[in-house]
């Protein structure tokens, strides 16, 4: 059977796919925030996955507001990502993992989410700046399974919802019949608002509660509406969602995890960024 070795969460920004491209990584400015990957790059290259999970939002590249589902997992064999209008270089199509795509689509349906299946996707930074910030030099030697949590338009599912998918998607992981290893990974958060009258809002004290319930108390957000995490978090910090989800996975692997790493950084552009890493214990 596979094996859930860990989960990884982390910020995205557009501006940090510049900042890489440019080499600004020792900047001023910008090197708080990137002296938090190494110790995890270290951890991943220790531990060697095969497939990554990633839980993240996609923001108007595959779905607008037009057509705006509120869980929808990739099932294609390869995802290209493509120009969002930020200006950062379009990195190279990523490998999908179709077994697990399908095995947890079966599981997710079989429990009674009314998912949207995408054998054709496109990926935006939300998906692929994690997976170059674990993995900076080349391409990530991982396949991947996306799936996108609504985090963008309301109506959003509740914190208790996405916990429960989380959950689900770590029991459909450790049902796949295969010898590799996969790690769960959320991409979004922390604190942010970018536009209207609370644009730049940040909730550092809320931030860093929640980075420390997901050591020992990963329920503790559930208690929240999503009204409620809009208000201690700003409009997109809701984001954290996906940190959620990524632990509720974990929590299937075992009673316990073990803080590998964190970072927290404020900001970087309108965003309060952090950064946790979690081995299953
Ligand atoms: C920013 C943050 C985001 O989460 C995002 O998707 C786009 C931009 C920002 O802080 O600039
Ligand atoms: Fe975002």
């Amino acid at each position: 059977m596979a094996q859930l070795i860990g989960g990884l969460a982390t910020s995205h920004i557009p501006a940090i796919g510049n900042a890489i491209h440019k080499g600004l990584q020792n900047a001023p400015y910008w090197a708080p925030f990137f002296a938090g990957y190494p110790p995890v790059q270290q951890w991943l290259g220790a531990q060697k996955p095969d497939v990554v999970v990633m839980f993240y939002n996609d923001h108007g590249l595959n779905f607008f507001l037009d057509k705006m589902p509120t869980f929808a997992v990739g099932a294609a064999a390869q995802y290209n990502n493509a120009d969002e209008g930020w200006g950062i270089p379009t990195l190279p199509p990523f490998k999908g993992e179709v077994d697990l795509s399908w095995q947890i689509i079966n599981t997710l349906v079989g429990q009674d989410f009314d998912i949207v299946t995408c054998q054709d996707m496109l990926v935006d930074h939300a998906c692929t700046l994690p997976l170059k910030l674990f993995w900076p030099e080349g391409e990530a030697p991982v396949t991947i399974v996306p799936i996108n949590i609504n985090t963008v338009q309301f109506p959003l599912p509740s914190a208790k919802r996405v916990y429960a998918l989380g959950k689900a998607v770590g029991e459909a992981i450790a049902a796949w019949d295969s010898s590799k290893k996969v790690v769960v990974c959320a991409s979004g958060g922390l604190s942010h608002q970018l536009d209207g009258e609370r644009a730049g809002f940040i909730n550092k004290a809320f931030d860093l509660q929640f980075m420390d319930s997901l050591v020992s108390n990963p329920e503790w957000a559930t208690q929240f509406s999503t009204l409620d995490l809009v208000e201690k978090t700003g409009t997109q910090g809701v984001e954290l969602l996906m940190w959620l989800a990524m632990r509720a996975a974990l929590s299937t692997a075992g009673p316990s995890v073990k803080e590998v790493h964190r970072n927290y950084h404020i900001p970087i552009s309108n965003t309060a960024t952090g950064l946790m890493a979690f081995e299953v214990a």
